[in-house]
C-alpha cells in the first residue's frame, strides 16, 4: 500500500511543487509566515537601497496604474502624479497588510486580489504598470507578462524592479539552489531572465540599469530597474 500519493509533489500540470516553493509556508490561500515577516526582514534593505530606487522609478508614473502583486504595499508611498493606483495582490495575508497601507497612501488606491497570469481588466486599461520584486514569483512568466501587455494601454509604460539571474557562473548557484529558496521566501526564483522574458513578451525597453549592491554571495542579485513599452503588434 502506498502511504503518499506518487504525484503528490507535483501540481495540476504535473510540475513539481518543490520548484515552485510550495512545500513550505504555502498554506492553502497565502503564505501567511512570510507575510508577517516581510516588512520587517526587508526594512533595512528598503531604507539603505530599493527604497530610492522605486522613488526613481515611480514619482513619474502617471494615469491610471496597476500594481501587480504588490505585496504589502511597499510601492504606495512612492507615487505622486498617479491619478489612481490599483493595486493586485492575491494572497490574502499580504492583502490585508496592503489594505491598511493603502488607505494612508498619497494617491488613491483600490486594492485587488487578481494573480498577474489572469487579469481581470479589459484590454487597454492601464496607462501604467508596476512589477516590483513580484515577476521572480509569479507561477507562470509569460503568461503573466503577456496579460500586462493586455491590459496596458498603446504607449503605456511598464516599470519594473526586480532582481535579475546573474550573467555570471553564479546563475548556476541561483539555479541550484532554487528550490530550497523558493521554499522560505514565498515561492520566490532567483534564476529567472527577467529582461528577457520581457522582451519575449514583446516590450522595448526605454531604459534599464542593473545594479548590483547585495554581498556577491546573496542569491537575489543583481537588480533590473527599467521602463519599458510595448512594441507595436507587427514589430512584436
Ligand atoms: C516579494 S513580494 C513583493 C511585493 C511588492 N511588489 C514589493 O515590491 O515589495 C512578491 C509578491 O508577489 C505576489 N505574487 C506571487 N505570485 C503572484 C502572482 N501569480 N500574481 C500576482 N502576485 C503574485 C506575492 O503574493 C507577494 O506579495
Amino acid at each position: 500500500m502506498e502511504r503518499f500519493p506518487r504525484d503528490a509533489g507535483r501540481d495540476a500540470k504535473g510540475k513539481s511543487r518543490w520548484r515552485q516553493g510550495a512545500p513550505f509556508f504555502n498554506q492553502r490561500g497565502g503564505h501567511r509566515l512570510f507575510a508577517a515577516i516581510y516588512d520587517p526582514v526587508t526594512a533595512p534593505f528598503e531604507r539603505a537601497v530599493l527604497g530610492a530606487h522605486r522613488s526613481a522609478l515611480l514619482a513619474g508614473i502617471g494615469g491610471l496604474v496597476l500594481d501587480v502583486g504588490a505585496g504589502t504595499g511597499a510601492n504606495l508611498t512612492h507615487f505622486r502624479t498617479a491619478r489612481k493606483v490599483v493595486a493586485a495582490e492575491p494572497d490574502p495575508w499580504m492583502r490585508g497588510r496592503l489594505a491598511t497601507k493603502a488607505a494612508n497612501a498619497p494617491v488613491p488606491v483600490e486594492v485587488r486580489s487578481d494573480a498577474a497570469e489572469t487579469l481581470g481588466f479589459e484590454d487597454a486599461t492601464f496607462d501604467a504598470v508596476v512589477c516590483t520584486c513580484v515577476l521572480c514569483s509569479v507561477r507562470d512568466l509569460s503568461a503573466a507578462l503577456s496579460e500586462v501587455r493586455r491590459v496596458l494601454r498603446p504607449g503605456g509604460v511598464l516599470a519594473v524592479l526586480e532582481h535579475v539571474r546573474a550573467d555570471d557562473g553564479f546563475a548556476k548557484w541561483q539555479r541550484g539552489l532554487q528550490p530550497m529558496w523558493s521554499c522560505f521566501s514565498g515561492g520566490c526564483h532567483p534564476d529567472r531572465d527577467i529582461a528577457g522574458a520581457i522582451s519575449q513578451a514583446g516590450f522595448l525597453f526605454q531604459s534599464a540599469e542593473t545594479f548590483d549592491p547585495m554581498p556577491s554571495w546573496v542569491l537575489t542579485r543583481p537588480w533590473l530597474k527599467a521602463v519599458a513599452v510595448p512594441a507595436a503588434k507587427d514589430s512584436a
